[in-house]
């Protein structure tokens, strides 16, 4: 008779699968899609490494793992995500949030108070806002996204994470800032240059919305529009905080100088990669 085919076996086969296909964290990859399927945690498989699955179980995990083979994103296969340790509902519609993201979280709250009034331009899945309104339980937020799509996902994680009355999502193009004045704006635009956008990975080229990946030919066109409108949509002494793509510090530091913002700074992620940009309306710019 056939061994049968037991958590850790199945584990084992489907790791070095993916991995064949290419698929960096494949173990991960194949642990996170089983605990879908036998709806235990992670570390219930590891307790139940000799378990043997039925047939059913078998079968459902063969259809995740072929998604996965075919490079959707776990998180789109799940169907939920995790930023800031908040639990997220993630769609198609939505840019899976990433965790460098964090970063511009943790700027933001250096600087913002629990009463502050923000705006989170280009909210996808309402990670940012979320994130915010969940530490600064004062505070009043504005989100907004040119897609419906995206905006009912983002309402749907604040509804679960019980923040959804202190964030007025509105669709809206970054074209067009509501005035405010917020005492801080900060934004994940879209900033993949036109040229890049063949070469992504396919997990994300294939599977995220081109909407929330493309920055123009340079990947700077939400930048030039963003700084062009910061002063007249900050408080005097208010701060706009922009995470940026690789390369890019440099040159939105100096599109946020040239807008006339001051005190003009850049963080670095936790790989060392110039990620957050930001800078400050003189507080005497609207004396
Ligand atoms: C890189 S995603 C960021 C999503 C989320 N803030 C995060 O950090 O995970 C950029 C978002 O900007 C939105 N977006 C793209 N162009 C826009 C525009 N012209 N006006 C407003 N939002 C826009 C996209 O729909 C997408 O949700």
């Amino acid at each position: 008779m056939a061994e049968p085919w037991t958590v850790l076996k199945v584990l084992q086969w489907t790791a070095g699968y993916l991995q064949e296909q290419g698929i960096e964290g494949a173990r991960l990859d194949a642990e996170l899609l089983l605990t879908e399927v036998l709806q235990l945690d992670r570390v219930g498989l590891y307790v139940n490494y000799d378990r043997p699955l039925e047939a059913t179980e078998l079968a459902a995990y063969r259809q995740l793992v072929g998604r996965r083979a075919r490079r959707e994103p776990v998180a789109y296969i799940l169907g939920r995500s995790e930023f800031w340790s908040l639990p997220l509902v993630v769609r198609p519609e939505v840019l899976i949030p990433r965790p460098d993201t964090e970063v511009l979280v943790e700027e933001a709250l250096q600087r913002a108070d629990s009463e502050s009034r923000i705006l989170d331009v280009g909210t996808g899945s309402g990670a940012i806002a979320i994130a915010l309104a969940h530490e600064l339980p004062g505070a009043q937020l504005v989100a907004i996204d040119l897609s419906d799509a995206a905006l009912a996902v983002a309402k749907e994680n604040a509804r679960s994470n019980n923040v959804a009355e202190r964030i007025s999502f509105q669709q809206g193009d970054l074209q067009s800032l509501p005035t405010g004045p917020f005492e801080l704006i900060v934004a994940n635009p879209p900033y993949i240059p036109q040229g890049d956008l063949a070469s992504l990975q396919p997990d994300v080229r294939d599977y995220e919305p081109h909407l929330a990946l493309a920055g123009g030919s340079d990947g700077l066109d939400c930048y030039r529009i963003l700084s062009a409108q910061s002063r007249q949509c900050l408080t005097a002494g208010g701060w706009m905080l922009l995470e940026v793509g690789v390369g890019q510090a440099q040159a939105v530091q100096q599109l946020l100088t040239q807008a006339g913002l001051v005190e003009v700074f850049c963080r670095n992620d936790y790989a060392g990669v110039a990620r957050v940009v930001g800078g400050r309306c003189a507080v005497t710019a609207k004396a």
